[in-house]
C-alpha cells in the first residue's frame, strides 16, 4: 500500500484542476445515540483508516475530516496521471471496504453502515490556508463546494459525480444520468451522474475511439522494422534488450502494440509477457509483481488464499516439480507483496533473500524459454522500482537460453545505464515527434478528410509539436466544446475555435511531471513560463523569483527534460533556454496564481523597458513589451506598444499580422478601461475592411463616432463619418455614402483640417466618377490635390504619408475620369503617377487600385502590358491580404486573357470564377456585377447562352440600384447581343435601345465602354 504523500512543504498556492471526493457516513448521528462513545470512537477510527487507505492506494490525499465526512483530493498536492479515474476507483473501493466493516460490526450496531459520496472535478486554488502556525494545505473553489453538494444529494451507498469527472472517465466506468441540480450563486443547472460500476476491460483512455475515431498508425516504419529484426535475432539465439524511448504521448505504447499485433499474427509460437509500471510509482518488486500477476492472471486485489492456487498452477504449468514449487512459492509471495506468511524466509539475510528472488525469477524465465522464445514487454520503466530493474539486469546477464527479447519503454530522464546488460545486444529506438506532414495526415485521418480550415489545422500542428497524444487531446477538446461536430456527411467545423486553455488531458499529464520537481526548479520554471516559450538567463536573474541557485535549478529542469539550452546563441550574449514543449510552458503558466502572473509580467516589462530603451523600433521588442505590459497592471503601456507594433506591421504591409496586433492591443485596452481602445480600435477597423470584415469595421466606427461626438472632436467625427461612407459604398449603398460624405463636409466647415478635407474631396470625386459625372469627378480630384499640395510646409512622417495617400488617390480618380472623357493617353500617365506615389509612400492598396485601372487602360494601347500589370497587382493584393483588389485584378486578368490570348478557358475562366467567389463571399456588391458580366461574356462566346443570360440578369439586378453607367451599359449591351444570337429580335431591339439611352444620358461613347468596361 502507498503512504499518504506529504504535501509539498513549500506548497505555494497555485491553480490546478483537481478531483475532490467527499465521503460521508449515513446515520452517524443516530449511531451516537445508540452506542457507547468509546465503541463509537473505535468504529470511527476503523472507518477512517480504511477510507484513508482507499484514498492512498490511488495516490490521493486526505485533505481533512469535516465532522463525519472525509474530503480527499486527487491531483493535489501532487498530480498523477488519470486522477479523476483514480478518484472513482477510490470511491468504489471505499464502498467495498465499508461493506466489509459493516459486516464485522453488524451484530454490535444493529444497523447498516453506508456511505454517500460526491465526486467533482474542476479548477481550484490549492495551497496553504489558515493563519500563522496553523496553516495547512487545502483547496479553495467552487469545485469543492459542488463535490460536497453532490455528496449531500447522494442516497445511501450512492456515488454521485459531476459533469467533468464523468467526461474524463467515461471510457472506464458506467454511469446513470440523474438530471440536473441548480448551480449555487449562478444561473443555470449542472448535470449529475451516478457512478454505476467500473468496466472490466476498459478501452484505453487514449485515442478518440469514444467518438468513433480510429486512426491508423502513421509513420514509424523504421522502428517497427527494427523491432521485427531484433525478434529475428532472438530466434537465432541472440538475446536482445530493446528500449523504446520518447516523450510522454509520442507513441511508444502505440508502436509496441502495433509490433505485438504483428507478432501475434505472424509468429504465434512466441510467448508474450506484457506489463506496465504504475504512475503512482512501484513499491519494491512491484514491477516484477505486476509481471507475475499478468502471467498467472492474479487480480491485484486478490487475497492470499486466492493467490496461492493460481501461483502454484502457473508454476506447475512451467513443468516445475512439487518440491521446486514449494521452495519458490514463498519468494514469489514476497514479491507479490504478501510478506512471508509462512515464515519460510526468516533465516535469510536481506542480501541473500534478494539473490534468491533474482534466481527464482531467472528460473521462471528459463523454463518459459525452454518452451518457446519469450518476448517480455515492460512499459513505462521510468516508474519502475529499482530492485525490479536490478533483477531484470541480473536475468539478462545470466540467462542460459538466449531466446529472450526484453522490450521496455520509458520517457526521457530515465537512467538507462541501470539496465545495461553485459550479455544481451542492446538497441535503443528513440521516437521523435511526427513530422509536420505526418501530423497533418493524422488530423486528416481522424476527421476523414481535409475538414479543418487550414489556419486552424496549422495552429493545432504547431501547438502539438508532432506529439500524437497532444493532437488527439486538442481534437478531443474541439469536439467536446462543439467546435467540431459529426454530421451524416462527416465532421464539420461549427464555430470558431476558442484558442484559450490547454486540453485537460495534457494539463494532467504535465502537472504530474511538474509536481515531481524540486521546489526551486519548479518555481524557476513558473517564472520562466511567464517570460515565454524561450528566455534568457540575464532576464531570469533580474526577476524576483525567490530561487536560491538559478543555475542549479536550470540544470534540474534540463535533467527533467523540461527546458533545454539553445545552442545558436552568440557567445557574448546571455545563455538562452526554451521549454521543450510549448504546451508545457502553458501548463506552468496556468499553474501560477493570477496575482503572481500579473506581478511578474510587470517586472519583466520593466526589465525589458530598461533593456530596449525608451522608444524601441524593433517589432519583436514592441511585441514583447506589449505582451508583458498588457498582462501587467500597466495595461496602457501594453496597448501603446502593441499598437506601435501593429503600425510597423502595417507599414510592412503585413496586414494579417497588423490586424492580430491591433486586436491584441484592443483587448488589452478593453481590460485597461478608459480611452485606450480608440486608437487601436480605429486602426483595426481600417484594416478589417480590406480583409473582408466590413461588419466589424462598421460596428467599431459607429462606437468610435459616438465617443468622438461625446467629446466634441469634430475632425475625428468627420474622418469616421467619411470612413463609414466608404464602407457603405463598397457594399453598394450609394445613398448612404452620399449622405455620409455630405455630413462629413458639413462637419469640416470652418475647421482647419486640410488633410481630412483632402481625403474627403478625393472620395467625393470618386463617388462622382462612379455616378457617371466625370467632369465633376475631375473637379473634386483637382480640389483635393490643391488642398493636399498646400499643406503645412514641414509635415511630419505620419502627415507626409497621409498627404501622399490623398494625392495618389486623387490622381487615380482624375486619371479614370480623363479616360472616360476620351483622353486615354493622359489618363494612363496620371494613373501611372498615382501608382508611383502610392508605391513610394508604401500605400500598397492604393497602388493596387492603380494597377487595376492600368490593367484595363493598357488593353487599348499595349495588351501584353495589361496582363503583366494585372499579375503584378494581383501578387501585391495577395501579399497584403486585400481581397477586394484581388477580385478586381483577377477580373481584369480574365478579360485580358480572353481578349488577347487563347487561354480564355484555361486561365481566364478560373480567374473570373475566383473573383466572383470573393465578391460574393464579402458582399462586395459594388464590384460584383463586373465579374458577372465578364463571366456572361465568356459563356456567350462559348455558346452557353442560357448560362450567359443568367449572369447578365443577375448583374443587371444589382446594377439597377446604383444605375451606374459603366455597368448598366454592358448589362444591356450583353443582353441585346445575346438576344440577337438567339434570334429574339424584339428583345434585342429593346436592350439596344436601353443601352443607347445610358450612353446618351452620360455623354458616353459606346465603343469606349465596350473596350473599357470598368474603371474605378
Ligand atoms: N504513429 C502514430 N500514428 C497514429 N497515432 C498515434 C501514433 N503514435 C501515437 N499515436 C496515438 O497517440 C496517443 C499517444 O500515444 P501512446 O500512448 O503510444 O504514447 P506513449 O509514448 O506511450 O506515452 P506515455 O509516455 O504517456 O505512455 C495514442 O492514442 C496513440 O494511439
Ligand atoms: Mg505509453
Amino acid at each position: 500500500m502507498h503512504e499518504q504523500p506529504p504535501p509539498r512543504p513549500e506548497a505555494e498556492a497555485d491553480r490546478r484542476i483537481v478531483t475532490a471526493l467527499f465521503a460521508d457516513l449515513c446515520g452517524y448521528t443516530t449511531l451516537g445515540e445508540k452506542i457507547d462513545p468509546e465503541v463509537l470512537q473505535a468504529l470511527q477510527n476503523e472507518i477512517f483508516e480504511e477510507l484513508s487507505a482507499a484514498v492512498a492506494a490511488e495516490g490521493g490525499y486526505v485533505d481533512k475530516f469535516v465532522g463525519d465526512a472525509l474530503l480527499a483530493l486527487f491531483g493535489a498536492p501532487v498530480a498523477h496521471e488519470r486522477d479523476p479515474e483514480r478518484a472513482l476507483l477510490a470511491a468504489l473501493d471505499m464502498r467495498a471496504r465499508m461493506a466489509r466493516i459493516a459486516e464485522r460490526w453488524q451484530a454490535r450496531l444493529g444497523q447498516p453502515l453506508e456511505l454517500h459520496i460526491g465526486v467533482n472535478t474542476g479548477p481550484v486554488v490549492a495551497g496553504a490556508v489558515g493563519a500563522g502556525g496553523s496553516k495547512s494545505y487545502s483547496v479553495t473553489g467552487d469545485t469543492v463546494n459542488t463535490a460536497q453538494r453532490l455528496q449531500a444529494m447522494a442516497g445511501t451507498g450512492e456515488i454521485l459525480v459531476g459533469a467533468l469527472t464523468r467526461r474524463l472517465t467515461q471510457h472506464a466506468f458506467t454511469f446513470a444520468t440523474l438530471g440536473t441540480m441548480p448551480l449555487r450563486g449562478k444561473a443555470g443547472e449542472t448535470p449529475v451522474f451516478r457512478l454505476e460500476a467500473s468496466l472490466d476491460a476498459p478501452p484505453p483512455a487514449r485515442g478518440l475511439s469514444s467518438f468513433g475515431i480510429d486512426i491508423a498508425m502513421i509513420g514509424r516504419d523504421g522502428q517497427l522494422a527494427a523491432l521485427l529484426r531484433c525478434l529475428d535475432s532472438v530466434r537465432a539465439g541472440a538475446a536482445q534488450l530493446v528500449r523504446v524511448a520518447g516523450d510522454a504521448g509520442i507513441g511508444k505504447t502505440r508502436l509496441v502494440e502495433t509490433f505485438l499485433d504483428r507478432v501475434r499474427a505472424e509468429q504465434p509460437d512466441i510467448t508474450i509477457r506484457q506489463t506496465a509500471c504504475s504512475s503512482l510509482g512501484e513499491p519494491s518488486y512491484g514491477t516484477l509483481a505486476a509481471a507475475l500477476r499478468r502471467a498467472y492472471r492474479i487480480d491485484p486485489a486478490a487475497s492470499l488464499e486466492h493467490t496461492r492456487p493460481l501461483l502454484a498452477a502457473g508454476l506447475a504449468g512451467l513443468g516445475l516439480s512439487g518440491e521446486e514449487i514449494g521452495r519458490l512459492e514463498p519468494l514469489f509471495l514476497l514479491v507479490l507483496g504478501f510478506g512471508d506468511p509462512d515464515d519460510a524466509l526468516r533465516h535469510l539475510e536481506p542480501d541473500q533473500l534478494r539473490r534468491q528472488i533474482f534466481h527464482a525469477m531467472r528460473t521462471l524465465f528459463e523454463r518459459r524459454m525452454e518452451q518457446a522464445p519469450l518476448l517480455v514487454v515492460i512499459e513505462d520503466l521510468h516508474w519502475a522500482d529499482s530492485v525490479s530493474i536490478d533483477a531484470l539486469r541480473f536475468i539478462m546477464d545470466r540467462i542460459e537460453s538466449r531466446r529472450l527479447m526484453l522490450l521496455v519503454t520509458h520517457r526521457p530522464g530515465f537512467e538507462t545505464e541501470m539496465l545495461n546488460s553485459a550479455r544481451a545486444s542492446q538497441t535503443t529506438l528513440r521516437l521523435d515527434p511526427l513530422a509536420i506532414e505526418e501530423a497533418k495526415t493524422l488530423l486528416e485521418q481522424a476527421l476523414g478528410g481535409d475538414v479543418l480550415p487550414h489556419a486552424l489545422r496549422d495552429r493545432i500542428v504547431e501547438r502539438a509539436e508532432g506529439n500524437p497524444f497532444f493532437i488527439e487531446e486538442i481534437l478531443r477538446t474541439l469536439i467536446e466544446t462543439g467546435v467540431l461536430q459529426r454530421e451524416p456527411a462527416g465532421w464539420e467545423v461549427k464555430t470558431a475555435a476558442d484558442e484559450t486553455g490547454t486540453p485537460l488531458g495534457i494539463q494532467a499529464m504535465m502537472l504530474a511531471r511538474i509536481d515531481r520537481l524540486p521546489a526551486d526548479a519548479r518555481r524557476l520554471a513558473q517564472v520562466a513560463a511567464v517570460i515565454g516559450h524561450s528566455f534568457d538567463l540575464a532576464l531570469l536573474k533580474a526577476l524576483p523569483c525567490g530561487v536560491h541557485d538559478i543555475k542549479a535549478s536550470l540544470h534540474q529542469l534540463g535533467d527533467a527534460d523540461i527546458v533545454e539550452e539553445l545552442a545558436d546563441i552568440p557567445s557574448q550574449a546571455a545563455p538562452r533556454y526554451a521549454f521543450r514543449q510549448k504546451l508545457l510552458q502553458e501548463v506552468f503558466y496556468d499553474n501560477l496564481l493570477l496575482r503572481r502572473r500579473t506581478e511578474l509580467h510587470g517586472a519583466i516589462g520593466a526589465v525589458l523597458e530598461r533593456r530596449y530603451g525608451p522608444s524601441p523600433e524593433h517589432m519583436n521588442q514592441l511585441i514583447e513589451l506589449g505582451y508583458h505590459f498588457a498582462a501587467s497592471p500597466e495595461k496602457e503601456k501594453g496597448v501603446r506598444h502593441l499598437t506601435a507594433a501593429g503600425d510597423l506591421a502595417r507599414m510592412a504591409n503585413a496586414n494579417a499580422d497588423a490586424l492580430r496586433l491591433y486586436a491584441r492591443a484592443l483587448s488589452a485596452a478593453e481590460a485597461a478601461g478608459g480611452d485606450a481602445w480608440r486608437e487601436p480600435g480605429e486602426r483595426y477597423a481600417d484594416l478589417c475592411h480590406p480583409t473582408g470584415h466590413s461588419e466589424e469595421a462598421r460596428h467599431l466606427y459607429d462606437e468610435l463616432l459616438a465617443e468622438a461626438r461625446d467629446k466634441g472632436e469634430v475632425t475625428t467625427m468627420a474622418r469616421l463619418t467619411r470612413k463609414l461612407g466608404q464602407l457603405a459604398f463598397d457594399t453598394g449603398d450609394r445613398e448612404r455614402t452620399t449622405a455620409c460624405f455630405a455630413e462629413a463636409a458639413g462637419l469640416l466647415e470652418g475647421v482647419d483640417a486640410p488633410i481630412e478635407l483632402a481625403h474627403l474631396m478625393q472620395r467625393q470625386g470618386h463617388l462622382a466618377f462612379r455616378a457617371g459625372d466625370y467632369k465633376r469627378a475631375m473637379l473634386w480630384a483637382d480640389r483635393a490635390l490643391e488642398c493636399a499640395n498646400h499643406l503645412s510646409s514641414h509635415p511630419g512622417p505620419a502627415e507626409k504619408a497621409e498627404i501622399a495617400l490623398a494625392i495618389a488617390r486623387a490622381f487615380n480618380t482624375k486619371g479614370v475620369a480623363l479616360a472616360r472623357l476620351g483622353q486615354t493617353r493622359d489618363a494612363v500617365q496620371i494613373v501611372e503617377r498615382s501608382v508611383e506615389i502610392a508605391l513610394a509612400a508604401n500605400h500598397l492598396n492604393t497602388a493596387c487600385r492603380g494597377y487595376t485601372n492600368l490593367g484595363a487602360l493598357y488593353t487599348t494601347i499595349d495588351p501584353a502590358r495589361a496582363i503583366d500589370v494585372c499579375r503584378r497587382g494581383y501578387d501585391m493584393a495577395r501579399q497584403i491580404g486585400d481581397l477586394g483588389h484581388q477580385a478586381r485584378l483577377l477580373t481584369n486578368l480574365a478579360v485580358a486573357y480572353c481578349t488577347f490570348t487563347d487561354r480564355c478557358l484555361s486561365e481566364g475562366l478560373p480567374a473570373i470564377e475566383e473573383a466572383l467567389a470573393i465578391d460574393r463571399a464579402l458582399g462586395l456588391r459594388d464590384h460584383l456585377p463586373v465579374p458577372l458580366l465578364v463571366l456572361g461574356q465568356i459563356r456567350q462566346c462559348h455558346g452557353a447562352a442560357a448560362a450567359a443570360r443568367g449572369h447578365y440578369l443577375e448583374a443587371l439586378d444589382i446594377v439597377r440600384d446604383s444605375a451606374e453607367a459603366q455597368l448598366l451599359f454592358p448589362c444591356y449591351d450583353g443582353l441585346a447581343t445575346l438576344c440577337l444570337d438567339l434570334n429574339e429580335l424584339s428583345e434585342a431591339e429593346r436592350y439596344f435601345e436601353l443601352a443607347q439611352q445610358v450612353c446618351a444620358k452620360h455623354g458616353l461613347d459606346p465603343d469606349a465602354l465596350i473596350v473599357l468596361p470598368f474603371l474605378d
